[in-house]
């Protein structure tokens, strides 16, 4: 699909996007780029950044990999380092990297609980923490007045409660309070904005296929506000917005890209029901108004 936005929004900006080798990554860095970023990616897995990194070069995106793991802050900083020799400023940070699989509370060990707090939570942490120096104003590379900004991606799962979540559930948590306790002390001190993104099911990302294999009879479709799964462009879409001069205004907050998924119930009654209950309900209670003693009428 076409962007709404101007080719030249992000002209001049460079941005490293952890997990950006794959899945809304991914898309991340290529919207980004096509959008006039230079692009810096950081992940796990050497031929997933290599190949990652040859589809934006032949795009004609400046692109850069770095091989690297959140959980350790030695890559961390060589990663951020890096990122600040090869282009010489960075402009913007995304934490898309995360870790997740289903499994029932009572059947997850400690070690994998930590294992997702681990990537998600302190991972977004360590990396917000060793981009601070080139992100404030100021900063290698920027100008006196203006920081930089950090976009972190989330999840709705602990809105509410979801079933086989609880690791990612607490660590989505503490990346969303991350995300509002930097938006307010390095928004007030550096002039810089941090806010997130909470997708919703997006199809063709390694998230939906590990949270709704196809073994499982997936049905949630009846209730869901769109009916319809988001696309990865939806979430990159949300990403340019927040991150370029049009979310200049933006700061501390998660903004839910998930069709209102969040927000479905099973619908209890048909629309038509409602109508001939209600107005059952309402003749009835003129009949017998509620509280006044059938004796008294
Ligand atoms: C139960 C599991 C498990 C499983 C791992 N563990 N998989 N427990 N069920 N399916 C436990 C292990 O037994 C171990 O604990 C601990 O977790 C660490 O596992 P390792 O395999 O040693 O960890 P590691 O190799 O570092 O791999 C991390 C990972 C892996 C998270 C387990 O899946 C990964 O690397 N994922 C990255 C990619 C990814 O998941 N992307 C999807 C993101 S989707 P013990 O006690 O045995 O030592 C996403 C969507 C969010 O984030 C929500 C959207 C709606």
């Amino acid at each position: 699909m076409e962007s709404p936005f101007k080719p030249d929004v992000l002209k001049g900006k460079v941005a490293l996007i952890t997990g950006g080798g794959s899945g809304i990554g991914f898309e991340i860095s290529t919207q980004f780029g096509k959008h006039g970023a230079s692009i810096a990616i950081m992940g796990r897995r050497k031929q997933v950044i290599d190949s990652a990194v040859s589809t934006l070069q032949a795009l004609g995106i400046p692109a850069f990999g770095i091989e690297g793991d959140v959980r350790k802050q030695e890559d961390a900083r060589r990663v951020v380092e890096s990122t600040y020799k090869h282009f010489g400023r960075i402009d913007i940070l995304v934490n898309a990297a995360a870790g997740n699989f289903l499994v029932s509370a009572e059947d997850l060990s400690p070690n994998g609980f930590r294992t997702v707090i681990d990537i998600d939570s302190v991972g977004t942490f360590t990396m917000c923490h060793e981009v601070l120096k080139y992100l404030k104003k100021g900063g290698p590379g920027r100008s006196s007045s203006s920081g930089g900004t950090i976009l972190n991606i989330s999840a709705t799962l602990h809105y509410t409660a979801s079933w086989y979540q609880i690791h990612v559930s607490a660590a989505k948590a503490a990346v969303d309070a991350t995300t509002r306790s930097l938006a307010l002390e390095w928004g007030a001190d550096y002039d810089i904005r941090v806010n997130g993104i909470a997708p919703g099911p997006i199809s063709d990302t390694p998230g939906i296929s590990k949270l709704a294999p196809e073994e499982i009879d997936n049905k949630s479709g009846d209730y869901m506000p769109l009916y319809k799964l988001g696309e990865k462009w939806d979430i990159a879409m949300s990403a340019l917005y927040l991150v370029s001069d049009a979310g200049k205004f933006i700061n501390g907050t998660t903004l839910i890209v998930d069709g209102g998924l969040w927000l479905s119930r099973p619908r209890h009654l048909p629309k038509e029901a409602v109508k001939k209950l209600s107005r059952a309900v309402e003749k009835r209670s003129r009949k017998t108004p509620v509280g006044v003693p059938t004796s008294k009428l």
